[in-house]
């Protein structure tokens, strides 16, 4: 299977989960919808829409939180991503093949 270059991973970004350092009884709103500047979380209290998820953090550590939203356990990364980016790395390569025919 191709892997992705460092660039490549940088234009994927979007797709691979978010290391968040969580302070213990901090609220984190969770951005389910894809379209805040400040992912994986909503950026601002009004822009929390129905897509957001909030969690409180019961300790101070590294939340991994799912920056993908194709994850069935949100707000939490679960691996999803792995199908997305088995699909972008699959595309990449058929469209490279494409060009050089
Ligand atoms: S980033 Fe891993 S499931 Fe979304």
């Amino acid at each position: 299977m191709e892997r992705l270059t460092v660039e490549c991973r940088a234009k994927y970004e979007h797709l691979f989960p978010a290391e968040v350092k969580a302070e213990q009884g901090k609220k984190y709103f969770w951005c389910g919808c894809g379209k805040s500047p400040t992912q994986p979380l909503c950026d601002t209290v009004e822009s929390f829409g129905d897509n957001a998820l909030l969690y409180i953090a019961d300790l101070t550590e590294d939340v991994c939180f799912c920056n993908c939203k194709q994850t069935k356990n949100p707000p939490f990364c679960d691996g999803s991503h792995a199908k997305v980016l088995t699909e972008v790395v699959k595309n990449r390569k058929k469209n490279e093949t494409k060009r050089t025919s």
